[in-house]
């Protein structure tokens, strides 16, 4: 039978994989002969997998694609996003040379400095999901560090007032967001960008950024709550993650916002897919996997108001129908009433049948 190698993204169910398929650290992530299912698409998507073989290749997916494209091509053409776009990049360059100064010469990280840079961007008054959709839009950027950090900034900037956070708290949670990788500028960027497989070595120097930007921010006059997420970023609830190992308890809770911006931000990147994963497969993944790794206090509001946020929103099918978002199912958010024609279908009720794409 003819293997075809396909972008992820041309990936659909009932396609069957023609090799192992391993992630960056060489763990298996599917075995050759395995019928994709859309939850085996999402787990290669997450784990960075871009390329694929399969054995039955159908040509029809092509319009999909297109269609896939549609919704955030429109965005980019507004004219909110043209100038949040100018804005970003300014943020950006100035977020390098103020966080490289720190890093490499020691020097005060200068707070109102990096909360004006914020207030650039927040002073577009984008708000709520938007503000994803803006950001999702920047990752022809690129995927570096610095982007990345300014986008987790934001991303918290929209998890705090979902919370309710007073405007000081949540400018200290964005804080937080926006510094919380800056170890990762002390590893060699050869190692954050490799595309391939990481050695096991390689892996351990890449984990070892959380204590590395402790370090750096342990010496700063700030708030401790800054030094701590950025040591505690990529600690899980269920005491699954590292440096330490921690339990839900023992993490603050500036940590565990981070970590949830930091996962949505890394699910929906440039290096997973070009257009991201649609918000309802991320809302997915964080239901079927991450409740016990993200305290669902602040993760569930997260994914509610994502959730919310689509509703009126007109959505492609896997089944290839189009239908618009009617309402929101709060026991299995990423799958809402839909309407489709006349006929409003629970997707909660059908499985195999979800959202594949915003139109
Ligand atoms: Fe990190």
């Amino acid at each position: 039978m003819q293997i075809r190698k396909i972008p992820i993204h041309y990936a659909r169910a009932n396609m069957t994989i023609a090799e192992n398929i391993y992630d960056s650290m060489g763990l298996l992530l599917v075995t050759e002969d395995t019928a994709l299912t859309p939850r085996i698409i999402i787990k290669l998507k997450l784990h960075g997998v871009n390329q694929i073989g399969v054995y039955d290749y159908r040509k029809e997916i092509d319009t999909f694609v297109d269609e896939q494209m549609t919704y955030l091509d429109r965005v980019r053409q507004t004219k909110t996003f043209k100038s949040f776009q100018v804005d970003f990049s300014k943020s950006v360059d100035e977020f390098r040379k103020d966080i490289n100064e720190v890093v490499t010469n020691n020097k005060e990280i200068d707070i109102p400095k990096l909360t004006h840079e914020l207030d650039r961007l927040l002073a577009q008054n984008v708000t709520g999901s938007s503000m994803f959709e803006m950001l999702q839009c920047m990752r022809e950027y690129d995927d570096l560090t610095y982007v990345h950090s300014l986008n987790v900034g934001l991303i918290c900037h929209v998890i705090g007032g979902w919370l309710n956070f007073s405007k000081e708290d949540n400018y200290l949670l964005s804080l937080c967001g926006l510094l919380h990788d800056v170890g990762k500028l002390c590893i060699p960027k050869k190692l954050i960008t490799k595309p391939g497989k990481l050695t096991a070595e390689e892996f351990t120097t890449v984990k070892a950024h959380a204590y590395r930007g402790y370090e750096i921010l342990k010496k700063q006059n700030i708030d401790e709550r800054i030094k701590l997420a950025a040591l505690m970023h990529h600690e899980k609830c269920d005491g699954t993650g590292y440096p330490d190992g921690l339990k839900s308890e023992q993490i603050i809770d500036f940590a565990k916002i981070v970590a949830v911006a930091d996962v949505y931000d890394a699910m929906t990147a440039n290096r997973v897919y070009r257009a991201g994963l649609c918000p309802f497969d991320v809302i997915e993944l964080f239901e079927s996997d991450g409740l016990q790794k993200f305290d669902p206090k602040f993760l569930l509001p997260f994914l509610e108001r994502t959730s919310e946020s689509y509703i009126n929103h007109d959505v492609y099918l896997s089944n290839g129908q189009k239908a618009r978002v009617i309402m929101i199912n709060k026991a299995a958010l990423s799958k809402p009433v839909v309407q489709v024609s006349q006929q409003f279908i629970d997707l909660s009720q059908r499985p195999g049948l979800h959202i594949r794409a915003i139109l």
